[in-house]
């Protein structure tokens, strides 16, 4: 008999509650617009080493260091490019982090001993007024276990890592619902190392000269470039889904979709991303619906790619990896 009620994380809208954890060198789950990140005290070595053991995180995969202003970048990086300055004042706050050699000041840890630092602003009010209560950054992956679907809520963060975290600040669901763009620069050209809710087209029309590379290795410099990553438990199949259909006829399958409902004997539940064909509906809708799905007792999830283009750009990465043996 259990005689001690489980311990639920506090979820909650108390800024300063979630401050006082953080300058103590506690975890805090902070909502931003992309997903809710696990978020430690930069500076502290001791409260960084902590999202790593809690996530089960390799220490050589780097995190993003998290500021109130773009203003702020020139505390932790060495003197900023001008395309950095240009795209700073157009995409934050925003999905949109860079990668720029380091200052001292920010532990090796965080940055997976290599030399560069990833800097973002948030765009979420919440945590927006809780990073301008604080005299550090927050360093802050998202707040999933390593490998599995990123959470949108608090409610998400609560189910995977209660008990692990001191508090849950509360935003509502994220709006963008896939993570940043990350960008670094590489003599002229602007490299995108992940994409995210900051599209490449948007990024073009701020500084055309952009080169995508996002490549899917099983040993990356980031773990968004891991080859399986954002995955369900349940086997995620990646296509067409009417060809999907026949091949697993036999099995109990759900359906994730862009636009369309199916029809078939086998479908046991299905989650449709966007019946307007919206791709920032899509994004916003893409890891709770897989998590939905992944809670059913499918034998088989069978996903289809959106256009690529906009946002589709960043669902197809992560229905990919989530596609990805593993
Ligand atoms: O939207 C987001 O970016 C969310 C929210 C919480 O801010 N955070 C997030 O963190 O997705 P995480 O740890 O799950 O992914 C970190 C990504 C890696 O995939 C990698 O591409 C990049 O940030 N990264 C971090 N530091 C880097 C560095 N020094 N060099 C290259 N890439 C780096
Ligand atoms: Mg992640």
């Amino acid at each position: 008999m259990c005689i001690f009620a489980p311990v639920k994380t506090e979820i909650g809208q108390d800024i300063q509650t979630a401050a006082s954890f953080l300058r103590n060198g506690a975890l805090v789950g902070i909502p931003t617009e992309t997903v809710y990140g696990l978020a430690a005290n930069a500076l502290n070595p001791d409260a960084v080493l902590q999202i790593f053991q809690v996530k089960g995180r390799p220490t050589f995969n780097p995190l993003i260091v998290h500021v109130h202003d773009a203003a702020q970048f020139s505390l932790y990086a060495e003197e900023l490019p001008d395309v950095i300055k240009l795209l700073a004042q157009h995409f934050c706050p925003g999905p949109l982090t860079f990668v720029l050699p380091k200052k001292s000041v920010i532990p090796d840890l965080v940055t997976g001993g290599g030399n560069t630092v990833a800097l973002r602003v948030p765009g979420h009010p919440l945590t927006l007024q809780l990073l301008k209560s604080l005299d550090f950054p927050l360093a802050a992956p998202s707040a999933n276990p390593f490998g599995y679907i990123s959470p949108v809520t608090a409610l998400h963060v609560q189910e995977q890592l209660d008990g692990k975290v001191a508090y849950i600040l509360d935003g509502g669901p994220s709006m963008i619902g896939v993570e940043s763009t990350v960008v670094m620069m590489r003599g002229e050209s602007l490299v995108v190392l992940r994409v995210g809710g900051v599209s490449i087209e948007s990024l073009r029309e701020v500084y055309p000269n952009v080169v995508v590379e996002i490549n899917q290795s099983s040993n990356p410099k980031s773990p968004g470039q891991l080859k399986s990553h954002y995955a369900p438990r349940i086997p995620l199949k990646l296509g067409t889904i009417s060809e999907l259909l026949n091949r697993y006829s036999h099995q109990k399958i759900a359906v994730l979709s862009f636009r369309e409902t199916f029809n078939h004997s086998a479908i046991i539940a299905q989650e449709v991303l966007s019946r307007e064909g919206d791709d920032a509906e899509a994004a916003r809708n893409l890891f709770a619906a897989l998590r939905r799905l992944d809670q059913t007792n499918a034998d088989i999830i069978i996903a289809e790619k959106l256009p690529e283009k906009g946002l589709g750009m960043a669902i197809n990465d992560r229905l990919e990896r989530a596609a990805a043996d593993h």
